[in-house]
């Protein structure tokens, strides 16, 4: 029996046992529970709980049949309050751990619908189709996802009476009540017949390319005034919600009569939406979310707008303008040396630093930092019920 003291950054309850330290999935402060051993390591236990002794006050009813088993969720049993203080805390934590005790942080923007918000979602596939399990390749099995859209979890039956044999994965996106559906099959020839009442657009992913099968090459969203076109393999935001709150804050810092440069631009979202009288370069290494980008530019109208296919580390040296502001926004890995400086050559007056891993977020501001000041950092709820949080840091030049 063991009481949980405090949280850990994955939403695990921390406590100790034998002077050894362990991480409780499941488990929120004060609770006190029988814990079965994971993985006993050298240092550290994983365990996760066999009996609730005593239950925290602020833990609520789950929705999720399947939240024990699934990987996908973690912090959905603390309710949404408590998941926003707790990522709040984890960045105030992580910024004054790992970079400085006295950077603003700002509250964190919450997202205004906390299930249903996710509009792409992976099915794995073996034999039927699910989810992988906690730290494994086995597959829990889903009726349904609740954090997804309703129109991915209404097509549920109709995915799985489609021939799983051959099939790996299915990718389901939704954009403005379409739905895109992306099937991996190690087989090209798919009957897609079941989906086809259901589905806007097919794909078949087969041998690394992607086969258009049936209706519209694109689905779309709107986020404010610009519509943008969602593809099979180019990455678009999964949170609308909190999508278009980000988008918005970004904007406020960039306002009017700026040279942009839009590094890591995917479908050059953030780039179209601070367009209004700036000039933006968008910089993408994904040549297909380059297209997709061109695409954007023509159906919004634009001309002050142009996006280029290359490594943004480098290729930012080789915009026709010197920026004013850098916007980047990296996958997980953050940026690396040669990016930041050759960021840092450009000597634009600010930066828009957008991640989705605060570590690699603060290892990367601390070198940014011996050249330019941190104004704030705002935290995102991107991903309700997981412990994953987006960040937005304003710099300005020293
Ligand atoms: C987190 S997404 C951001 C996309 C976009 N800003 C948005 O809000 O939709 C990161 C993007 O960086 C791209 N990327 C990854 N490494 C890159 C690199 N070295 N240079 C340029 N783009 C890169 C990925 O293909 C992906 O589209």
């Amino acid at each position: 029996m063991i009481k949980i003291d405090s949280l850990d950054h994955y939403g695990r309850g921390i406590a100790k046992l034998n002077g050894k330290i362990v991480f409780v999935e499941n488990a929120m402060p004060l609770e006190i529970v029988d814990i079965k051993v994971l993985k006993d390591k050298k240092n550290y236990i994983e365990a996760s709980v066999l009996k609730y002794i005593e239950k925290s006050k602020e833990r609520v009813d789950i929705v999720c049949p399947y939240y024990d088993e699934c990987g996908g969720c973690n912090i959905m049993h603390m309710g949404y309050t408590n998941q926003l203080k707790f990522k709040e805390d984890k960045i105030k934590n992580i910024v004054s751990k790992y970079l400085d005790d006295d950077i603003k942080i700002n509250n964190i923007v919450k997202c205004d619908k906390n299930f249903n918000y996710r509009n792409k979602v992976t099915f794995q596939v073996k034999k039927d189709l699910g989810f992988f399990k906690n730290d494994t390749y086995d597959i829990v099995c889903v009726n349904k996802c609740v954090i997804s859209d309703e129109i991915i979890n209404n097509s549920i039956k109709y995915l799985k009476e489609l021939d799983l044999k051959h099939i790996n994965k299915i990718t389901c996106k939704v954009g403005n009540s379409k739905l895109m559906v992306v099937i991996n099959s190690s087989d090209s020839d798919i009957d897609i017949t079941p989906i086809l009442n259901i589905a806007s657009s097919i794909y078949l992913k087969f041998n690394n390319t992607y086969k258009h099968l049936y209706g519209d090459k694109y689905i779309y969203e709107d986020i404010g005034k610009y519509r943008f076109a969602i593809s099979p393999d180019s990455f678009f935001q999964v949170n609308i919600n909190t999508t278009t709150k980000l988008y918005n804050k970004i904007k406020e810092y960039v306002k009017t009569g700026k040279n942009v440069l839009d590094l890591y631009c995917g479908t050059g979202t953030i780039g179209i939406f601070v367009s209004d009288e700036n000039n933006v370069l968008g910089i993408e290494i994904n040549e297909s979310a380059v297209k997709d980008a061109l695409y954007n530019k023509k159906i919004n109208k634009l001309s002050n707008i142009d996006f280029i296919c290359g490594d943004s580390t480098k290729a930012c040296l080789k915009a026709s303008f010197k920026p004013d502001i850098v916007i980047v926004d990296p996958p997980r890995n953050g940026l690396n040396s040669e990016g930041i400086n050759n960021i840092i050559k450009l000597n634009p007056k600010e930066i828009i630093y957008v991640s989705c891993d605060p570590m690699t977020m603060v290892r990367d501001l601390k070198e940014l930092k011996k050249h330019y000041n941190i104004e704030e950092i705002t935290p995102f709820d991107m991903f309700p019920n997981t412990y994953h949080v987006e960040c937005l840091t304003y710099l300005k030049r020293m």
